[in-house]
Formats: structure tokens, C-alpha cells, sequence
């Protein structure tokens, strides 16, 4: 499978997939807990590492006005976040790039946030060169929320294979089979997914692999490149982290 698997799969369907399946409700939520946890104002400066479509750019920059900054690779989703951004009269600085890139960060930096499954695309090497670069870019003391899957839950109830179905919005049903492997020496999950339009008759085929990390693997990551987890809460209510949390959301600091 192609290691760079990430330079293909976050394009339009990805976004037509998103945008069906995840509601405003849960965005609001995230970025209610975004704001509170990061302690956003309008005198702050963030960015939003691997931002998508900018569903949580737009939104915190709407609900507390400060400056924002929204880095990914994918031009295609850009393209959307913008046009939305615009619509909306909110001002974000989109910067088209690969996280492993340095040079594409901002420097001093009040915070910066990494959501949904957005962390763990590379080897090794190089997810600790992500940290470095945000490491790098943060001000001193300057956070860093990160959220992560609870693996130990995740590696209980993976499902080999399911299938779902939805429609696009210009009518076209999909259905939508994920076939998941757990590459247990290395903590990966590979998924193979495929979309079969049923309009168009059309097969589209996806694969992705990602590195899961347990808490005491990332938090050695952090101490790796100068940072250090001041709090792990398994939801979006500030809850303690538990074995059946479904999310981590690590707060660091550099
Ligand atoms: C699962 S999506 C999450 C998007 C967004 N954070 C959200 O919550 O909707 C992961 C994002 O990371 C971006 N991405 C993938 N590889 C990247 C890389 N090497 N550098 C920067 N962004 C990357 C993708 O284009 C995609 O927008």
C-alpha cells in the first residue's frame, strides 16, 4: 500500500463523506471544548493543524475573534474551507502544506489544536517531527490539544468489516465497506475502504493506515522534543479518561 496514502484520500469524496456524516452539533462541541481547554481570547494566536474543511477554524474564529491560522495538505479541502470562510466574513490564514514541513509553520504561537484523528500518518521519525514542529512554533508555555483514539478500546471492538450507506448530495447512494486489520507489532490499524455508487455504478477505492498511541507511548513522545501532558480528559466534557473513553484529548505544553 502506498506509504503516502494521505496525499490521495482527503479529496472531494472525502469531503462529501464528511460532510454528511459529521453534524454541526458534535463540531460546536469540539470547538466549545477547544476554546475552553486552549483558554482562547481575542488576543491569542493558534493554528489548526491539519484544519480539513475548516469546520472548527471558522467556527472558533466566529465565537472568540482571535487569530487564527489553518495548515493541510489537501488543496481540495482548502479550496472549500475558504469559500465558506468567505461566506461567513471570518479573515483565517490558510497555508497549504505538509505538517513534516517546518518552514510551513507560524512562529510564536499561543496555541494550536489537532483534531479528529489527525495525528499518526507517518513512521515514527517522522510523528515526532510533527511534535518538534509544533514544539518549535509554540511560544513557551504555549498549549497543544491533541485527540487521539483510545486505542485500548479501539483494538477491543474493531469490526474486520462493515458497511454503511449514504447520499450525496446531488442524490447518489453509496455504499461505503471498510475492511480493518490491526497490525499488532507495530499498534497500526490498516482500513480498506471502498464506495460503491449505485447511480453511476462507479467502485472508488481507498486505503489508509494510521499509528495509534497509547498514553504513556505519547506522552514519551512529548518529553522527546521538550513538552509535557499536563491533562488527559476521555471527553469532550472534561471527564476523566477511562477504558471505554472513545476519544483522548491530550493537553500538552510546551
Ligand atoms: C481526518 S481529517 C481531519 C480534518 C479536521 N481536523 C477535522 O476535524 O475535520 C485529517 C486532515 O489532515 C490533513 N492531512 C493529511 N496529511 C497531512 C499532512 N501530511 N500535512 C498536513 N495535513 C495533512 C488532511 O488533508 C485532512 O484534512
Amino acid at each position: 500500500m502506498n506509504k503516502e496514502w494521505f496525499k490521495e484520500y482527503f479529496d472531494d469524496i472525502y469531503l462529501e463523506v464528511n460532510k454528511e456524516s459529521v453534524s454541526f452539533k458534535r463540531t460546536e462541541a469540539e470547538v466549545d471544548f477547544i476554546i475552553e481547554s486552549l483558554k482562547l481570547d481575542n488576543t491569542k494566536i493558534v493554528l489548526d493543524l491539519g484544519c480539513g474543511w475548516g469546520r472548527h477554524s471558522i467556527l472558533v474564529s466566529k465565537k472568540v475573534g482571535c487569530k487564527i491560522y489553518a495548515l493541510d495538505l489537501s488543496q481540495t479541502l482548502l479550496d472549500y474551507a475558504k469559500k465558506e470562510a468567505e461566506k461567513d466574513k471570518q479573515e483565517i490564514v490558510w497555508i497549504c502544506g505538509d505538517m513534516r514541513d517546518r518552514e510551513k509553520y507560524p512562529l510564536d504561537l499561543d496555541s494550536i489544536y489537532c483534531m479528529f484523528g489527525t495525528f499518526g500518518y507517518f513512521d515514527d521519525v517522522e510523528n515526532i517531527k510533527v511534535l518538534e514542529n509544533i514544539s518549535y512554533s509554540l511560544k513557551p508555555n504555549g498549549l497543544f490539544l491533541l485527540e487521539l483514539n483510545n486505542f485500548y478500546k479501539l483494538i477491543k471492538f474493531l469490526s474486520p468489516k462493515d458497511v454503511s450507506s449514504l447520499t450525496f448530495s446531488n442524490g447518489e447512494v453509496v455504499y461505503v465497506i471498510d475492511e480493518r486489520e490491526l497490525l499488532m507489532f507495530e499498534n497500526k490499524v490498516r482500513v480498506n475502504r471502498k464506495f460503491f455508487y449505485l447511480n453511476s455504478k462507479k467502485v472508488v477505492e481507498r486505503n489508509l493506515i494510521i499509528r495509534n498511541y497509547t498514553i504513556p507511548e505519547i506522552k514519551s513522545l512529548f518529553e522527546k522534543v521538550g513538552m509535557k501532558i499536563i491533562e488527559v480528559y476521555g471527553d469532550l466534557k472534561f471527564n476523566k479518561p477511562s477504558i471505554d473513553s472513545n476519544k483522548f484529548y491530550i493537553l500538552a505544553q510546551k
